[in-house]
């Protein structure tokens, strides 16, 4: 039976080209785990956007002279293409700077105030004598209460990853003027945290499919005690408050960015000319998963689920696969010390398909995990050239020279094939059980297994060697041998759609892979003998090594 399937994606600030780190974190995650989805048939929705608000984009903005919409326009365009580039399949990827936005944004702040979930109060803030103004999360510069980290911010300390309130900053200054700020009153919106905690402790004991990085963090977090947040800051960019009087501040952006996945989903489906179709997704059985990096996990495991109960009638996650960091050559990415591969830069000289591979079997799922070219050029040559593409291109060339181009008409099976046939199986049906469970490089590894198992079947039969004396045999081995990658196109395909979709081309198939479904069998209805294939051409192609050393060369340069 279809099931609907919810895919949020959190929404990278629009204050700089996507980098590898991003991939890592969650888009690519999320994409394998859309596409397969979508191959089961089920209902997918996946949305994300570009998050236009906040102290990051407007500190970017002041460094270039720039008003912040300049910014945001140009990043958010950047993102779409190289979405498209790197084959991330969003439904809708969409920016909070919308008029759609705004008016959710406006609606789930005054249910929420009509429920007293939201109220005013004064308090007391860093107002910076010198800028002439209150100063705002990323403005500020301090050390972390929580674990000393001495260059921590206003919203969230990057170290311990504890979300903080600026009054407990300790030492902070302001980042623009170096002073210290004065601490004067002022009013505003409060979100009443506080009145979750009993159901967001029952929610979470729920959850025990959750990853240990989710559910520790969000345990620890309300062992701690919730408290209630300021969710309006005195700034003009931003969402505006939809209470009379109070021009001067503006949402805060982690309140109202999170509200994307609902004001996304409606969007979504006003453009499908169908506006009522974000409704199943939200108010009827649906599982919806929101991936994420794991400096995010707060917000879409505590404030998320508490803003939903508290607006009511609205589905919780059901799971928040967050992924944990990469490091970039051994060290920690750095966008300002150019300590990143940019995912612009790095499509104009590579292909989609050996970075999605590369960063799936990387991906840090359960700890963190390290980038480096030389392990990049190592696995594209080794695994995805040598073993996989190796494996397509010498059985295809060969077929296609010897048979006249067509898929071969196998004879009887001997044993060494179906107990080969009957290996794919189980290791088709093990890529599906792992992705089901976000379980994605075991899954991707166990692909990659089936292609080096029938690169061992190929040199067991020989077919270049049998064919003279033995073409019925040879056309069985390499039927075999074919059912066997048409296998794997459709396993690998949620990890690397490029190259699986013109694999299937080159069998012999006119229609397009994405819409033949989630399965296999190594039937000759599978795989028609006698179906005409198209010349097969490399799947991939080997990198130098200069490659690597180039590349770790130009890391840290400034950018020309
Ligand atoms: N913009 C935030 C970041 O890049 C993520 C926002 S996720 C959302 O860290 F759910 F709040 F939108
Ligand atoms: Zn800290």
């Amino acid at each position: 039976m279809s099931e609907r399937i919810f895919i949020g994606v959190a929404w990278p600030y629009a204050n700089g080209p996507l980098h590898m780190g991003h991939i890592a974190g969650c888009y690519l995650a999320a994409d394998i785990f859309a596409r397969y989805h979508r191959l089961k048939g089920n209902q997918v929705l996946m949305v994300s956007g570009s998050d236009q608000h906040g102290t990051p984009i407007t500190l970017r903005a002041e460094q270039e002279g720039v008003p912040p919409k300049e910014v945001v326009s140009r990043y958010h365009e950047s993102f779409l293409r190289s979405w498209e580039r790197l084959g991330i399949s969003f439904d809708l990827f969409t920016s909070t700077g919308t008029e759609n936005h705004r008016d959710i944004a406006h609606d789930i702040f005054k249910v929420l105030q009509d429920k007293g979930y939201i109220y005013t109060n004064t308090t007391p803030l860093p107002y910076c004598h010198t800028c002439k103004r209150f100063l705002p999360d990323r403005y500020l510069k301090g050390t972390c209460p929580n674990c000393g980290n001495l260059d921590t911010r206003g919203d969230q300390c990057d170290n311990c990853g504890k979300p903080m309130n600026p009054e407990d900053m300790i030492n902070m200054v302001c980042r623009i003027s170096g002073d210290t700020p004065d601490i004067r009153e002022s009013e505003h919106f409060f979100f009443r945290l506080s009145a979750f905690q009993e159901p967001l402790l029952a929610w979470v004991k729920e959850q025990k499919h959750w990853k240990p990085n989710a559910l520790n963090f969000t345990r620890r977090y309300l062992e701690d005690g919730l408290k209630d947040r300021a969710i309006t800051r005195d700034l003009d960019w931003g969402v505006s408050v939809p209470v009379p009087g109070y021009d001067g501040k503006r949402m805060y952006v982690w309140f109202e960015a999170v509200i994307g996945y609902l004001s996304a989903s409606k969007e979504w489906a006003s453009i499908q000319g169908q506006p009522d179709s974000w409704m199943p997704f939200w108010q009827e059985s649906t599982r919806s998963y929101y991936f994420m990096g794991k400096d995010n996990i707060v917000f879409h495991t505590i404030i998320w689920p508490a803003m939903l109960m508290g607006y009511g009638g609205l589905n919780l996650p059901y799971d928040v696969p967050a992924n944990e960091f990469v490091t970039l050559e051994g060290k920690q990415l750095s966008t300002s010390r150019n300590w990143a591969v940019w995912i612009p830069d790095y499509l104009d000289h590579y292909d989609p398909d050996p970075l999605r591979y590369h960063l799936s079997m990387t991906m840090p799922e359960t700890s963190d995990s390290d980038f480096s070219w030389w392990d990049f050029v190592r696995r594209n040559n080794d695994e995805l050239v040598a073993t996989y593409g190796n494996l397509v291109h010498r059985v295809l060339t060969f077929t296609y020279r010897n048979f006249e181009g067509r898929i071969p008409q196998p004879g009887e099976l001997d044993q060494t094939a179906q107990d080969f046939l009957a290996r794919a199986s189980q290791l088709f049906q093990d890529v599906g059980h792992n992705l089901e469970l976000c379980h994605f490089r075991t899954a991707l590894s166990s692909a990659m297994s089936l292609a080096q198992e029938a690169n061992r079947y190929l040199d067991t039969k020989e077919p270049w060697k049998t064919l003279k004396e033995n073409p019925k045999g040879t056309a069985t081995t390499l039927w075999v041998a074919m059912s066997v990658i048409n296998c794997l196109k459709t396993a690998l395909y949620p990890f690397l759609p490029f190259s699986s979709e013109k694999l299937h081309g080159m069998l012999g198939f006119t229609d397009a892979l994405s819409e033949r479904g989630w399965g296999w069998e190594p039937s000759q209805n599978a795989l028609p003998p006698g179906q005409s294939m198209n010349t097969p051409e490399a799947l991939f192609s080997k990198l130098d090594d200069d490659v690597a050393a180039t590349e770790v060369e130009r890391l840290g340069k400034a950018v020309s």
